[in-house]
């Protein structure tokens, strides 16, 4: 799967983090940015990560600024957009479960590398459970309409 990764200055050095650890493991990562910290708006980040899910160019996205709170409020203003903004493992397996979530968003300076790490693996393991939980989010995609 071709994962996207996008930050703001806040986020930028977890995003380099995050972004090695998945090509060593064998994702495919684009990076839409940004490429050196300095400061910058979080929504211009969340605008071109959540452009590439809409064009099929990345099935999933990790956004990442301060706490991850702008990310989600930015990216979840796009149509089929499902971002969550995520502060533990268990947070990112249920966004999956049960949001089908395909973004999570993450707070460069509240999460260590290590936790961050793991919590994107989860999320982009865990599959949607669908059963009760699809007739939700099918609600939630007839808001988007
Ligand atoms: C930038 O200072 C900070 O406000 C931003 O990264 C983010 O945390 C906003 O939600």
């Amino acid at each position: 799967m071709r994962v996207g990764i996008g930050s703001d200055h806040a986020g930028f050095d977890l995003k380099v983090f995050l972004a090695a650890a998945l090509k060593k493991e064998g994702y495919e990562v684009v990076d839409y940015g940004i490429n050196i910290k300095k400061s910058v708006d979080y929504p211009d980040f969340a605008v071109k990560l959540t452009a590439g899910i809409q064009a099929k160019e990345i099935g999933k996205g990790i956004l990442i600024c301060g706490t991850g709170i702008g990310m989600s409020i930015a990216a979840n203003k796009f149509k089929g957009i499902r971002a969550a903004r995520c502060c533990c493992i268990q947070d990112a397996c249920l966004a999956r479960q049960h949001n089908d979530a395909n973004v999570i968003t993450l707070g460069g300076r509240l999460l260590g590398n290590d936790l961050a790490f793991e919590m994107v693996n989860v999320f982009l393991d865990t599959p949607f459970l669908k059963g009760r939980h699809l007739k939700r989010v099918n609600k939630i995609k007839s808001i988007d309409k």
